[in-house]
């Protein structure tokens, strides 16, 4: 009776889920003291001194992601962020947390981040959570206009005063750590002044991303490792994770050298390839072996993983493929189910080995500072071509002259209109 009603309906059994869940980790709670554990006491006793870090990514580090990377070496994970008022808006909160939040047994350790610039949501929020996770992470980093818009993530920056009631409210009234994520500014001091605060604040691990809220879209350009270095070395006291610029996998030695950060973490990089934080590998995996390994684990997930996200996945996963099987993207872009995906990922596999048959696939070496070369049928990564013109600006302007044309056109029919009626008017 119990399971037709909870397949029938999928918001009960997920209330169900969540209530067994809640109740494991009531008795299996990390520290046997009940004291909440701070900074690398924090880092090393629940959270397991992870190196390896899968970044939070909106649409992106949902959890059927989160289970395959930690498959291959992935020793702390992210969730998207989440929007703390939607999450917990009494209209459509439930509807927005079951399509966005899911975790299991298996996804642990876990930060849940949220984005938030009010403190009563902030903290609503991240007590619906603290019982599932490890952490309650604060995004000080989007840098995206509807950020902007919303006054969140690294629209925060200029807003310290708010940071601090946000992380303080949340470090005495949580039963968990809070930890945040930002971005540097160019000032290091200015950058070491922000992290310095956001410790005194109370938290106790910090995430920095070595780019500047104005480095996006085609102005993204690189990470700058020194401020965050020179962060590290201003906090010595509190876990460091290094993030930017994480192509390939010795680039995650090269960053923790550079940054003496504690672990690095990777978005774009581990979006290319999961397998980006693993060591014995000499060439990177199969995409599209990955790809149905990615799709096998959505399948065994509740809910499910919705289609945007894994067809945004597997585009990503299959770019250098799908570059010379032009005619499977449409295809795959209007599948909506997983098993539809599956049938074109394992097209692309039987073109792909055929193509493999016929040529010897040699390691690629190199200096490690070199774009590699790899088979098409390889993960790899993408890289933004250079634009000669500033596609932003040019958006804009379109936009400006479109609005500019409607308003021209209104009012030409405005005058169209005032000229007959004074036509009328004029009439005997
Ligand atoms: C698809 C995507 C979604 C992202 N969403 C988030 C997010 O939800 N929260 C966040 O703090 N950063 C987000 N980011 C930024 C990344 O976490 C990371 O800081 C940034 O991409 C730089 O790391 P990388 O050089 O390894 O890509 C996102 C990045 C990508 C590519």
């Amino acid at each position: 009776m119990l399971s037709i009603l909870t397949k029938k309906y999928p918001l009960v059994r997920r209330r169900l889920i969540s209530t067994l869940w809640r109740s494991y980790h009531a008795t299996n709670s990390i520290n046997d003291s009940n004291r909440k554990l701070k900074g690398y006491e924090f880092y090393e006793k629940v959270l397991g001194s992870p190196k390896y870090i899968l970044a939070p990514m909106v649409e992106q580090s949902e959890l059927a992601w989160r289970l395959l990377c930690r498959r291959y070496g992935v020793q702390l994970c992210y969730t998207p962020m989440f929007h703390a008022r939607l999450f917990t808006d009494p209209g459509c909160g439930e509807k927005y947390r079951f399509e966005q939040w899911s975790t299991s047994l298996m996804d642990r350790p876990l930060i849940v981040q949220f984005c938030a610039n009010d403190v009563d949501h902030f903290l609503k929020a991240a007590k619906m959570v603290e019982n599932q996770c490890d952490a309650i992470d604060l995004n000080l980093g989007c840098p995206q206009a509807i950020a902007k818009k919303g006054h969140y993530g690294s629209y925060l920056q200029d807003d310290w005063d708010l940071i601090n009631k946000l992380i303080s409210t949340a470090d005495k009234e949580l039963n968990i750590p809070i930890t945040a994520k930002i971005r540097v500014f160019k000032d290091v001091s200015k950058t070491i002044d922000y992290a310095k605060m956001i410790i005194k604040s109370g938290a106790q691990l910090l995430t920095v991303h070595g780019r500047c809220r104005e480095q996006k879209g085609h102005h993204t350009g690189l990470a700058d490792w020194s401020i965050i270095k020179a962060v590290r070395d201003a906090i010595p006291d509190t876990p460091i994770i290094a993030n930017g610029n994480i192509l390939y996998h010795e680039d995650i030695q090269r960053c923790l050298d550079a940054t003496g950060a504690d672990g690095v973490m990777s978005a774009e990089g581990a979006l290319f390839n999961p397998a980006i934080f693993q060591k014995e590998r000499n060439m990177p995996p199969l995409a599209y072996e990955i790809a149905l390994e990615y799709l096998n684990i959505c399948k065994s997930v509740q809910p499910t993983t919705r289609a945007e996200v894994v067809r945004a996945h597997l585009f990503r996963l299959l770019h250098a493929s799908l570059k010379q099987n032009e005619n499977l993207r449409p295809l795959l872009d209007g599948c909506n189910s997983l098993d539809m995906m599956e049938q074109i990922v394992c097209e692309l596999k039987i073109r792909m080995e055929r193509e493999r048959l016929q040529c010897t696939e040699l390691p690629v070496k190199g200096d490690i500072h070199q774009i590699r070369d790899y088979a098409p049928w390889r993960c790899q990564p993408r890289f933004r071509p250079k634009l000669s013109v500033d596609h932003e600006e040019l958006r804009n302007k379109e936009r400006r002259q479109k609005a500019l044309a409607a308003l021209a056109a209104l009012k030409a029919e405005r005058e169209h209109l005032d000229v007959n009626k004074s036509r009328q008017a004029a009439r005997p």
